[in-house]
């Protein structure tokens, strides 16, 4: 028997509030449930007093909750905790996340005094405790707390009935010798802290986010804080699918286990690259495109006369399938229906219907159809309420340009068309888009990918766009160019619109994380 090491999921709180990686509600809501399917013992679904939109997606995530526990963050105030517990209550397993920062920097910003947070944290976890049976504290910045402090902080906190103590390295800075320490001392000197899980979270600033959380763990930590694909602010958060892995596979050093099912890893690691417009790097461990990737004839040798001769764990446990060629032009209804649920994602037959008409038209125009493109493909289905679609595009383009674009767009119903130049395809296509929707968006980033190799390949293309600082992302695959950044320019743009309407800008939400506000 070893030990178990909850896994707390917070892709839809941290990995959410990294700028850019905005996700509708029904995106959320996905999420939410494949980190149920998966095992994930807590999802931190959000902020709930962060906006209107937070606090409905944090309670949608509640009431259709199965098995996991579902958290939500508030500042230690009482007004954070009141919301949080709203947007929390409907769940079979709720918790109330408060956290206020403890190091001499954090401190400085409410300006109070030691005694007055210490006052602040007793208030603050009884009043949540009353509401809630199930309450985490967090430290924040514990890492560059002083010890004594930080010690009064977490006694503090288990003494008013806080039943989960998380200690953040929130700015990436601890190591893992000094993680590990950290936690055992917490756990050998604080009075009451047997009766509580101590949890990690740490962020990746110097790449150690993994190391120092697995640290933790050997430290006494039984709670990991991690999310998918380490999104997150900055460089991100503790990876999910590399701690539950590295837990897997070294079982033989770190005696612990998670009731992660890895074999799911796969389908939310590309369903959240996707929603969230993060791509995966192609070396990222364990979902990288290139993880499982043997190219140099040494190891294609060693592979083909043993696997295990450079793979340390199978593709098949991450829930890659052998080969990612799949289908072409005759296949039919059924496969792919299949090949879609391996990939994560359910099809009501309707939407089925609308994906096997484009992907009949990709095989046409693709001699072989792979995974990546069935993936580059289901994302155009993700469309949000689009009031803008593209109908029609012709550039034209030469060495001696300027290049002109003539495009048709559909908008709120009606066909509009424009003729513009610019300075290459792309420029003159977006130049078009402007001239029939006029709007201040600025493009932060654009971004082209081929999907697979061969020059009948698919272009995939990512889109940011910020307008008074609401920031939205927009995806797109074709084989041509300069179609797929034209429509992820437009994606991008329709969730902005959806954006513009529903919620408060991104900084407002986004820089909530590190104001506080009385009790
Ligand atoms: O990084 C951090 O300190 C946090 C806390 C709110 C837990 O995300
Ligand atoms: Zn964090």
């Amino acid at each position: 028997m070893t030990d178990r090491v909850l896994i707390f999921d917070t892709t839809l709180r941290d990995g959410e509030q990294s700028p850019g990686a905005t996700m509708t509600h029904a995106e959320k809501l996905e999420i939410a449930s494949m980190l149920d399917d998966m095992g994930v013992d807590i999802i931190e679904a959000g902020f709930p007093i962060a906006s209107e939109g937070d606090f409905a997606a944090v309670s949608a995530i509640a009431k259709a909750s199965r098995n996991a526990t579902i958290c939500g963050l508030s500042r230690a105030n009482f007004k954070d905790i009141d919301r949080c517990w709203e947007a929390v209550k409907h769940a079979a397993k709720p918790r109330i996340h408060t956290f206020i920062g403890t190091s001499p920097l954090h401190r400085a910003i409410p300006n109070l005094t030691m005694d007055q947070m210490a006052d602040r944290i007793h208030d603050c976890v009884t009043h949540a405790r009353n509401l809630c049976g199930d309450v985490q504290w967090s430290s924040m910045d514990a890492t560059r707390t002083e010890w004594d402090f930080l010690k009064r902080t977490v006694e503090i906190a288990i003494k008013a009935g806080a039943t989960t103590i998380n200690i953040p390295d929130t700015v990436g800075y601890t190591a893992p010798v000094e993680s590990a320490d950290l936690i055992r001392r917490l756990i050998a000197e604080c009075d009451g802290a047997d009766g509580v899980i101590f949890a990690t979270h740490c962020h990746n600033d110097l790449g150690m986010a993994t190391a120092n959380a697995l640290a933790a763990v050997e430290g006494g930590a039984r709670q990991i804080e991690c999310t998918i694909n380490g999104l997150g602010e900055r460089a991100g958060n503790t990876a999910l699918e590399e701690v539950v892995m590295a837990l897997k596979v070294r079982a033989d050093i770190m005696p612990f286990h998670s009731r992660v099912d890895t074999r799911k890893i796969m389908a939310i690691s590309r369903r959240v690259a996707t929603v969230s417009g993060f791509p995966v790097q192609f070396n990222k461990a364990i979902v990288g495109k290139n993880a499982f990737a043997h190219e140099s004839g040494i190891h294609q040798d060693g592979m083909l006369k043993n696997a295990e001769t450079f793979e340390i764990m199978r593709p098949t446990d991450v829930g890659l399938t052998e080969t990612s060629l799949v289908m072409g032009k005759h296949s039919g209804r059924a496969a792919l229906r299949a090949k879609l649920a391996e990939l994560g994602y359910e099809m009501a037959d309707n939407q089925l219907a609308d994906v096997f008409v484009r992907f009949k038209e990709l095989a046409d125009r693709k001699k072989e159809v792979f995974e990546e493109d069935l993936v580059a493909l289901m994302r155009q289905n993700d469309a949000v309420e689009d009031r803008i679609r593209l109908k029609s595009l012709r550039v034209v383009c030469g060495t001696d340009g300027p290049q002109t674009a003539d495009i048709v767009l559909t908008i709120d119903g009606t066909d509009h068309s424009a003729s513009t130049t610019g300075d290459g395809p792309v420029d003159s296509a977006f130049n078009a888009v402007k001239a029939l929707f006029d709007h201040n968006a600025r493009l932060q980033l654009y971004q082209v990918h081929a999907v697979t190799e061969g020059t009948d390949a698919q272009a995939t293309v990512s889109v940011r766009l910020e307008e008074n600082g609401r920031i939205a992302t927009g995806q797109s695959a074709d084989t041509d160019t300069v179609v797929a950044s034209t429509k992820a320019y437009i994606n991008a743009l329709n969730r902005l619109i959806v954006r513009r309407e529903k919620t408060a800008p991104d900084h407002d939400t986004k820089g909530v994380h590190y104001r506080d506000a009385s009790a």
